[in-house]
Order: structure tokens, then sequence, then C-alpha cells
């Protein structure tokens, strides 16, 4: 039997998108060129994706009927930094109009600022593996901050720099398209020293606005990796993964500490570089110690039989509860679900899976979890990176072709939450009977 319930008090609710899936129109990023080249699942391009921008009235007006209480939007560092520190008051002013009607809207931005897209210029100069790519970094930091922190309190500097060098440095399935652990790790120490300069710079900017609220940290992508087996190199493995995929990239960006294989610090804020543990969580994968070409040292599966989204990943509720009380037991900083959702075309299983995943964030709070906000994945379907329109993750239904949208019932039984400030009896029965 399901039990009605009620949200954690100071909890937000809302979705989260990401310019370069949802907006349409530019050129000038990695994501543009790697698509041209094909190679994404059912052939779709960067553009129009959701034609966001040319559509932000009617999305905000989407997400007011849907109750928001929190925006989570990425900025297009391409946009408003077309050429190397030629940044465009343009792009700025339609960043600060989309802010300015959220938060008419009653709706408080939260505003990212790297969403796995790169400007052409700092790609072609070598991306994330340049010298000075914090520093460069750190320039758009300030002159976002500068442009719009008057208005935006709470900032993510970077989403997923695990997923983005997983995918992009060692796979190579991502824009730059490289095949290279080493590159990946050096990447990666450069991506831990922008986010560190940019956490910095946007308190340094915003203090001198006067503005003593402001939260800055990541969003980091968290997965449970249990042991296949009982087999003691299969739990060996799983902590391997678990510290290479997030532990490394937590303790750098949390609390600015730098763990091997990382090259030694250059930024110059260690200690406290968070002011809230962002927490992206889809599934779980099982570990076993079976050394392959393509995982160097384990093997990654789902568990037999469990529920599977429509991209076979396991729907596992109960890792969002595991992960948020053992890292923010280990961090203790108050926790924003920066990302959670599922793909799901149908819509057969969204609802349920909002209900779960809510209902773990009600455990960790009656354990005296601070949790600010949950933003669901996504709001409208879109540009889903390899997968185009194939995966389907949105509150909202989107028909790329003819740029409709439509409220699914799982966006519905979404707003009837985030007004209620909980699940009711009511709404077990119409949703989830
Ligand atoms: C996360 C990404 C987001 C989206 C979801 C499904 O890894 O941050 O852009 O692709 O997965």
């Amino acid at each position: 039997m399901l039990k009605p319930f009620a949200l954690p008090e100071n909890l937000l609710m809302g979705s989260a998108t990401a310019s370069l899936q949802i907006e349409g129109g530019d050129t000038n990023n990695s994501w543009y060129a790697w698509a041209e080249r094909g190679g994404i699942a059912d052939g779709s391009k960067t553009s129009p994706a959701a034609d966001h921008w040319n559509r932000v009235g009617q999305d905000v007006a989407l997400m007011k009927e849907l109750k928001h209480q929190v925006y989570r939007m990425s900025l297009e560092w391409s946009r408003i930094e077309p050429e190397a520190g030629r940044f465009s008051a343009d792009a700025l002013a339609h960043y600060r109009g989309e802010i300015e009607r959220l938060i008419k809207a009653g709706i408080k931005p939260l505003v990212t600022l790297h969403h796995f897209s790169n400007p052409l210029w700092f790609e072609n100069s070598g991306g994330w593996l340049r010298d000075d790519a914090p520093s460069v970094f750190q320039a758009y930091a300030r002159a976002v901050t500068e442009a719009l922190g008057d208005l935006v309190s709470d900032w993510v500097t970077i989403n997923e720099p695990n997923v983005y060098l997983t995918n992009g440095y060692v796979y190579g399935i991502w824009p730059p398209g490289r095949t290279s652990p080493k590159d990946m790790f050096a990447a990666a120490a450069n991506m831990i020293d922008a986010h560190i300069l940019a956490y910095g710079t946007i308190h340094d900017v915003r203090s001198d606005m006067g503005r003593t609220d402001t939260m800055a940290g990541a969003a980091h992508h968290l997965r449970v990796f249990d042991p296949a087996s009982g087999n003691p190199l299969d739990t060996l493995v799983a902590k391997l993964f678990e510290y290479l995929f997030q532990g490394l990239f937590l303790d750098g960006m949390l609390d600015g500490s730098r763990r091997l294989p990382l090259r030694r610090h250059r930024a110059a804020l260690p200690g406290r570089v968070s002011d809230f543990l962002g927490i992206n969580y889809y599934t779980r994968d099982l570990v076993s110690f079976t050394p392959s070409a393509r995982t160097q040292f384990g093997r990654l599966s789902v568990k037999p039989g469990s529920p599977v989204n429509d991209l076979g990943w396991e729907i596992y509720p109960e890792g969002l509860y595991r992960l948020v009380r053992k890292y923010h037991r280990r961090y203790g900083l108050p926790v924003y679900i920066t990302e959670n959702g599922i793909a799901d075309r149908a819509d057969a299983r969204r609802s349920r899976y909002l209900y779960d995943h809510l209902y773990q964030l009600r455990r960790l709070a009656d354990e005296g979890v601070d949790l600010r906000c949950y933003c669901h994945w996504t709001t409208m379907d879109n540009f889903e990176w390899m997968e185009g329109f194939t995966a389907r993750f949105g509150l909202v239904e989107l028909d790329p072709a003819t740029q409709k949208r439509t409220v699914r019932k799982s966006g519905r039984f979404f707003a009837e939450i985030a007004a209620a400030r909980g699940v009711t009896q009511d709404m077990i029965r119409n949703y989830l009977g």
C-alpha cells in the first residue's frame, strides 16, 4: 500500500534543463559540430532542439503551470563568449530577460555555467587540456556573474565533469572524441581547478555587489556501484569505480583536496569550495572483476530482473537515499537534487518513479538531512546527447516536428505534488492506482 507523505519543509520543487539540449540555433559549440558529423541515434542535430531560445515566454508559462518553485537552467558559453575574450551583450541580455521572467513567475533560478558543451574556439584550441583552461573558464564565470549576479544567488559551476570526461576523453563517444585515460585525468584536474576558481569568483563578484546569500557548487553525477557477487574482488573493483568516477571529483570540488592520480593543485582556494552538495541521480551499476579492453579492470551490468527505463538503466530509488545519506554525512553540506528523472516515452513509469524518489527524500529529511531543492530531469523532451530524441525524459512531451508541448500525466502529478507540498491519498488513487 502506498502511503501519502509530505515533502521536506524547505524543499523547492522544479525541473532542470541544459541550454544545448533545448535552445537550438547556436552553431558555435562543440556539440553542434559533433552532431553535424552524424552518429546521433536518430540522426538529429542540435537545432532546433526544443526551440527554447525563441520560446522562453511560453516555456516559463509552462513551468508556472507545473507549479515550479525552482528552475535549473544552463547558459551556453559559446553564445556568451563567441570569441576568446569577447563577451556578447546580446546573449547576456537574452539570459537576463529569461531570468527576470522566471523571477516574476515566482520561480527561483539555479544557473549552470557549463553543461557539456564548449565554444568552438575553446574546443579547437585544446579544450579542457589547455594549460590555462581554468583561468579561461574563470573569466567567463566573472563576466556572467557581473551581468547576472544581482538576480541569481544560486550557481552550478560545472555539470557532471565525470560523465563529460568519461564519454569525451575515455570512451570517445562525445566531443572531443578522445580515448585516453591520461588525458581524462589531466582534463579532470583542470575542471576541478576551474570549479574552484569560478567558486571564488562568483563569491567575490557578488559580495562586491553587497550580496551575502551566494550558494555555489557543482552538479555531481553519482551512481551506486554495488559488487555483482560476494567475491571480494568484485567489492574491491566496485570501490575503485566509485573512487575514480565520483570520489575524486567530490573531494576536489567540495573540499578542495586533490586525490591521486590527479596532478597537483594549481587553484588558489583549497578548503571549502562548495556551498551545497549537488546530486544528479539516475541509477545503480553492478560491478564485477572482469578485466576487459573497454573498462580495463571491471565490468558494469544491470541487476538481472530489475525494473529499467527506456535506456535499460535500473530504476533504483533506494540508491538516492543511500548516496545522499553517505555523502551528506561525509561533507555535511545542504543537498540540492540537481537532476533525477527517467527515460519513459510512454509515461508508463514516471509517476511511480516520482513518488518513489520523493519518498526517499522524505526519509532523508526525517533523518535530519537538509534538502533544499528537487530538480526533475527534465522539463520537456529534448536533444538527449547521443540519443537525440529517442530518449524522452520530459514532464512535458515535445513533438520536435511541430514544437507542440503537451503536459504528460506525470507532469500533472508533479504539479499537484508541488502545489500540495506532498502526495495525498487522492493523488495516489488518480496517478498510481
Ligand atoms: C545527465 C545529464 C543530462 C541528461 C541526463 C539524462 O547525465 O546531465 O544532461 O542527459 O543525464
